[in-house]
């Protein structure tokens, strides 16, 4: 199969030497990336700015802000069977990026914002020839919240972890998930290391790809 996994946090630009982004490691993400190729799949694997190595087996494209990921995502959907949207998107963006260093001042400072688009929405919308896997990022009401975004944005499945402990989620190494997808099956992954939650989620993700197809033929 071919897979298009998502990684990382994006940055979005204030102005030369200022950006707006988040904790995400993309450590999820690699994890899943590299557990693809292990399973012998073809994996894309589009990145945000992290600090870890990349697969070497994945075909890799680096990109910064949400719009980037929005055309990168776009054009790697063409020709895949499965993606699966770890990244950490930017919820907002700058309205203006300065294109000189903004000067401090002595007054309050506020910036205004505009929402950026959102990807996992954008490519799940209609019919499609891949199978879409969201995450999702919560830290209270999170099989609630989930399930949400689940109908909110036409996933086949999302994966729920909770990012408010310290010892899983953003930028630990390990993770623990519920899996929700749009057949009703919740199943829970306890808490473990990115790469064995990775594991699971390729062959969870490949089995309900496969079956998928056969209810559709
Ligand atoms: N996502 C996206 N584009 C955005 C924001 C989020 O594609 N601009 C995707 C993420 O990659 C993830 C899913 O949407 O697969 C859920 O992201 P999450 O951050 O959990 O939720 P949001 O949709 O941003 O909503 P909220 O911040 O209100 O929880």
């Amino acid at each position: 199969m071919k897979f298009v996994v998502t990684a990382g946090p994006t940055q979005e630009a204030i102005d030369p030497v200022r950006y707006l982004s988040n904790r995400s490691s993309g450590k999820m993400g690699y994890a899943i990336a590299e557990a693809a190729l292990e399973a012998s799949h073809d994996v894309t694997l589009i990145t945000g700015p992290v600090h870890i190595p990349p697969p070497e087996r994945a075909t890799l494209i680096r990109i910064v802000s949400a719009d980037d990921l929005f055309d990168a995502v776009h054009t790697a959907v063409r020709e895949c069977d499965v993606i699966v949207m770890c990244a950490a998107v930017a919820d907002y963006r700058p309205v203006r990026v300065s294109a000189v260093k903004l000067k401090k001042t002595t007054h309050d400072f506020s910036l205004a914002l505009t929402p950026a688009r959102d990807v996992l929405a954008s490519i799940a919308q209609g019919p499609r020839a891949y199978y879409v896997v969201g995450f999702a990022a919560e830290t209270n009401e999170i099989a609630a919240h989930a399930q949400q975004k689940l109908r909110d944005k036409n996933c086949d499945m999302i994966v729920a972890n909770d990012v408010s402990r310290n010892d899983s989620g953003m930028e630990s190494a390990q993770n623990a998930v519920t899996i929700f997808t749009r057949d009703g099956l919740v199943k829970g992954i306890a808490r473990a290391d990115k790469k064995m939650i990775a594991h699971e989620l390729v062959k969870i993700i490949s089995d309900a790809r496969e079956k998928s197809l056969t209810k559709k033929t």
